[in-house]
């Protein structure tokens, strides 16, 4: 695993949107694995910039999400569909068609059904992941055992919490969600895991300075995969004690 300490936030989203970059400009028709919450929404800016500044060209790229709430629409404006849209498919020129986020709504079962087809059908050049306060990525929370295939998973407490901040209420935050598996996350060819916004020390700590591999704390799972690259700003580097 690869572990990369940004001097800040900036430099952060700049070297995240290099990463991505490289993946387009090597191959213009790759698939992005790519994350919502507060943690890549810098680097899609950084993104969207190259893309209308420096001719960075999406037109022909594919993408597939690692999650969406159970139970809200696309149009809602907190599904990860919206988001998504609204944080970098508006402002760049990929073909929306060519966008895959799983559907919240309807029958669930046959929703994670084309899920995990739709992963199985695209080589991810790429996945973006960001990390939980519990240590989930995706939505795979931290348990007895973790799953392969795309499922419906029922959100931790700290979840709910740490999404709350985007709700108009807790009790808004959605309980369940459909969310790529862990074994699928490994199957893309390269991840890209971005350690950003707060209280998320305790799954850094694991992750960085410890050599566990646990169910308990899902993000140690990335430490196997053969092209695993971290990012994290000096700041939090330096409140855990990573050293390099
Ligand atoms: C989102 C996702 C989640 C988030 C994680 C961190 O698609 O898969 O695992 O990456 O909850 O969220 P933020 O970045 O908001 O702290």
């Amino acid at each position: 695993m690869k572990v990369i300490v940004a001097q800040n936030e900036t430099e952060l989203f700049r070297l995240a949107a290099d990463l991505v970059e490289a993946e387009v400009r090597a191959d213009p028709a790759c698939c992005l694995g790519l994350a919502t919450g507060s943690s890549p929404v810098g680097m899609y800016k950084e993104l969207a910039r190259r893309c209308r500044e420096e001719g960075l060209d999406f037109s022909k790229v594919s993408s597939v999400n690692l999650d969406e709430y159970a139970g809200l629409p696309g149009e809602h404006d907190q599904s990860y569909r919206y988001f998504m849209n609204n944080e970098l498919f508006d402002h760049i020129n990929i073909d929306k068609a060519n966008t895959y986020v799983a559907k919240g709504v309807g029958d669930i079962e046959e929703n994670l059904r084309e899920f995990r087809a739709v992963i199985a059908s695209k080589t991810r050049a790429i996945q973006v992941l960001g990390i939980g306060p519990d240590g989930h990525i995706a939505f795979n929370e931290p348990g007895e055992q973790l799953y392969y295939h795309a499922h419906r998973e029922t959100l931790d407490e700290s979840t709910i919490d740490a999404n709350a901040r985007f709700f108009a209420s807790r009790d808004d935050v959605p309980r369940e969600a459909l969310t790529m598996g862990i074994g699928e996350i490994m199957e893309a060819k390269k991840l890209l895991t971005i350690i950003g916004g707060s209280r998320k020390e305790a799954a850094a700590t694991k992750l960085l300075l410890t050599d566990e591999i646990t169910t308990a704390c899902p993000v140690t799972m990335i430490k196997v995969h053969p092209d695993s690259t971290v990012l994290l700003t000096k700041e939090l580097a330096d409140k855990i004690g990573y050293k390099g």
